[in-house]
């Protein structure tokens, strides 16, 4: 029986197990996929592992997802740009890589907005993590006009948009709130941050106002963020499609059937997240 995983450090949290499976007895697939706990120090062993027997491939999350390259016998090349993956899978007991997040933002993006286009647009993303770095290489493969990134941390920011290039800014705090009058997609990668006690300041006043507003973070479903988004009557593209959109490709790899993001696999994931969810 074919065989697939995520692998962490907490794996506890993961709903890939369920997404998967979900795709497994819609499609009749005799496969398996589980989530499994590897300590940082076993990650190597792990990965050894992969290259023979049943067990084909493996989603990778934190704190793995940077780490994992070097173990790769042949990375793609999203992987050697943004330096980080999160699936890996077998062919002919060599191990591949790719990254899947900045497709699976991209592709719940436009499913969410479907009159929304990427091209020549002016895109504003708050947080310069692992997840803003993967959005930054997708987008800028889609014509977007400029990339605006603004971070805590603002040698993260600055990192990026050297590693990019010249349409990609680092802007300060003093900076941020003349963005978004100009800014078509807002998204935030940050992990924490839009709450009550508002680490980011933003004034939502100034955003352009047929802006569309995302969240990558997608506990809760409905993050504060998107709710002051949604009270200004923007549109929003929630968090959970990504995760969604992203698996798409594992499952393709290592079960040879590319499924769909249904609204009916969303309800299901999503009431995992929330019981009190409502279609
Ligand atoms: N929907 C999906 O499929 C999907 C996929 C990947 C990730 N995610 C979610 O996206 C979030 C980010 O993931 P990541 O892998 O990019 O994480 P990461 O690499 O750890 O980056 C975290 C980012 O959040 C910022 N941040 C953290 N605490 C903050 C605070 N109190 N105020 C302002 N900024 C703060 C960090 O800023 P500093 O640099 O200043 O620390 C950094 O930019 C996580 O919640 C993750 O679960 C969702």
């Amino acid at each position: 029986m074919i065989k697939a995983s995520v692998i962490g450090w907490p794996i506890g949290h993961s709903r890939s197990p369920l997404i998967h499976g979900y795709w497994l007895k819609l499609h009749h697939i005799e496969g398996a996929y589980e989530k499994i706990a590897v300590a940082p120090q076993d990650l190597q062993a792990f990965l050894s592992g992969l290259r023979e027997g049943d067990h084909v491939g493996t989603n990778v999350t934190l704190p793995h997802k940077e780490a994992a390259v070097a173990f790769i016998n042949a990375p793609d090349a999203r992987v050697r740009r943004i330096g980080a993956l999160n699936t890996i899978w077998r062919e002919e007991g060599r191990l591949h890589a790719t990254s899947t997040d900045g497709q699976g933002f991209v592709s719940n993006t436009l499913q969410c907005i479907n009159d929304f286009t990427l091209a020549h647009k002016n895109i504003t993303i708050l947080g310069a993590g692992g997840s803003a770095r993967a959005i930054v290489d997708e987008l800028l493969r889609c014509n977007v006009s400029q990339l605006n990134i603004f971070n805590r941390t603002h040698s993260r920011a600055q990192a990026i948009a050297t590693h990019f290039g010249l349409s990609v800014n680092a802007i300060e705090q003093q900076h941020l709130n003349q963005c978004l009058v100009t800014t078509d997609l807002l998204i935030n990668t940050t992990s924490t941050g839009m709450n009550a006690e508002g680490h980011i300041q933003l004034d939502w006043t100034k955003l352009k106002s047929d802006a569309v507003v995302a969240d990558i973070v997608y506990t809760p479903l409905m993050t504060s963020f998107l709710q002051a988004a949604a009270h200004r009557n923007h549109r929003i593209v929630p968090g959970l499609g990504m995760l969604l959109h992203q698996a798409v490709i594992g499952f393709e790899k290592w079960f040879g059937v590319t499924p769909k993001v249904t609204s009916e696999l969303y309800d299901l994931i999503a009431r995992d997240i929330d019981p009190d969810y409502r279609t």
